[in-house]
């Protein structure tokens, strides 16, 4: 993303173009850079050739997972819904994997019927009703058994999954319990072990600690894994300070890992592969003065994108044309919501602005359509995708209609 002509471009599209011919809010993507970002992750894996599960979590939208799956990955879903989008995408299920603490029946049910690679169960019921439908069915499933390492990301509390206090995966106790059950089932086939500690890791020392765990655990439990599934949680650089995961000492700790372990690295990428491929284009409805700050009221809100008011997360805030004059208010760019936690962002010195200007919202691209709702009968925003020198609609903007 950068300036041509004062021009804010993604690509080399303009993005008030992109606000005049689609509206706003809308979420522009780019297929240059989620083509890199691919490319990129693979090259920093490459002496041992992961299997790379895109976490459908992270964007949901079937016709760039359909663009991801051209590129070569697969997918990691929590639920049957994601499930079809992933199948629907045309991911071949035996690059599928099913993570998630809660599945139901029905959702195990129709994962055995697609025959995916692995149903990465997170307790020892669950394990319990995947043996019972695959017996019902006849049938031999592969799973997972997705272990709690105890191992602090020293991530977001609300976004930490690897320590013994989250509800995910299960402690080493019950692991070895896990994988004594399995060996005696005759409809369970204990195919892999899986962990994930968290999302936006920047540090590789908790990548290297939990490496150590499982490598001690695997030992004790004196059986062999095919696959090894290391999660997501690659961190991307959200502020200009460019702070980056150290992807070399993630490698080395990984190879020094199989030197031991010869298994399969399955990986679930979410944030690295989409998180900044992705931009949310807002207007200015309104400029609210008061005392010591002024209120941008954009037509965007919480319900759009709800990073910042759940997790006081802060997106770089950019406007579509430069014009070099600064205003000498605070700005508080806030949506439209009826609720204080409705704000995006605070920032002095930002350029002055006036009603109708468009600005852009970066890096967006993961977890931002994805956790969008329709709070206040909202409709969702359109997204398109930028490829080449075409703009196309991936999903239309959600008409009242839909809603009433
Ligand atoms: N695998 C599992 C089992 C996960 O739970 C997650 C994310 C991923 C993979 C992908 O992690 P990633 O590579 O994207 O970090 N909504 C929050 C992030 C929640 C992450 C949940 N699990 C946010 O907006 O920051």
């Amino acid at each position: 993303m950068k300036y041509i002509d004062k021009n804010l471009s993604i690509e080399s599209i303009k993005v008030l173009d992109v606000a005049k011919k689609f509206g706003t809010p809308v979420y522009c993507y780019s297929y240059k850079l989620l083509k890199e970002n691919i490319a990129s992750f693979k090259k920093n894996f490459k002496t041992f050739a992961p299997l790379i599960c895109f976490a459908v979590k992270s964007n949901t939208n079937v016709n760039l997972i359909k663009e991801i799956r051209k590129l070569g990955l697969g997918a990691d879903v929590v639920s049957k819904g994601e499930l079809m989008i992933a199948l629907k995408a045309g991911v071949d299920p035996k690059k599928i994997v099913f993570s998630g603490v809660g599945k139901t029946y029905s959702e195990i049910s129709y994962a055995i019927d697609k025959k995916i690679l692995l149903i990465n169960a997170e307790s020892k019921s669950e394990i319990i009703q995947i043996e019972k439908i695959a017996k019902s069915k006849k049938k031999i499933i592969n799973v997972g058994i997705r272990l709690n390492p105890n191992t602090d990301a020293k991530t977001l509390s609300q976004i930490s999954t690897g320590k013994k206090e989250n509800k995910f995966g299960v402690d080493e106790k019950i692991f070895f319990e896990l994988v004594d059950y399995s060996k005696n089932s005759k409809n369970i086939n204990l195919k892999c072990l899986s962990v994930h500690i968290g999302s936006q890791i920047l540090d590789h020392k908790p990548y290297e600690k939990m490496l150590k765990v499982i490598d001690k655990i695997i030992k004790k439990s004196n059986h062999k894994f095919a696959f090894i599934d290391l999660g997501g949680g690659m961190g991307i650089s959200y502020e200009n300070n460019n702070k980056k995961l150290n992807y070399k000492k993630y490698n080395t700790a990984i190879n020094k890992f199989l030197k031991k372990n010869k298994s399969k690295i399955i990986f679930e990428p979410g944030r690295s592969i989409v998180g900044n491929i992705g931009s949310l284009i807002s207007r200015v409805t309104y400029i609210k003065e008061s005392d010591k700050k002024d209120f941008i009221i954009l037509d965007a809100a919480m319900n759009d994108l709800m990073r910042p008011a759940l997790y006081g997360a802060n997106h770089r805030t950019l406007p579509a044309l430069k014009t070099n004059k600064i205003s000498k208010k605070t700005y508080e760019f806030v949506g439209p919501i009826c609720e204080s936690t409705d704000k995006f962002t605070t920032l002095k010195k930002f350029q002055k602005l006036k009603e109708k200007d468009l600005i852009v919202m970066c890096d967006v691209g993961a977890y931002g359509m994805s956790l969008s709702s329709n709070y206040n009968v909202r409709p969702k925003p359109a997204e398109v995708l930028i490829k080449g020198s075409k703009i196309n609609v991936v999903k239309k903007r959600q008409k009242l209609k839909d809603l009433i």
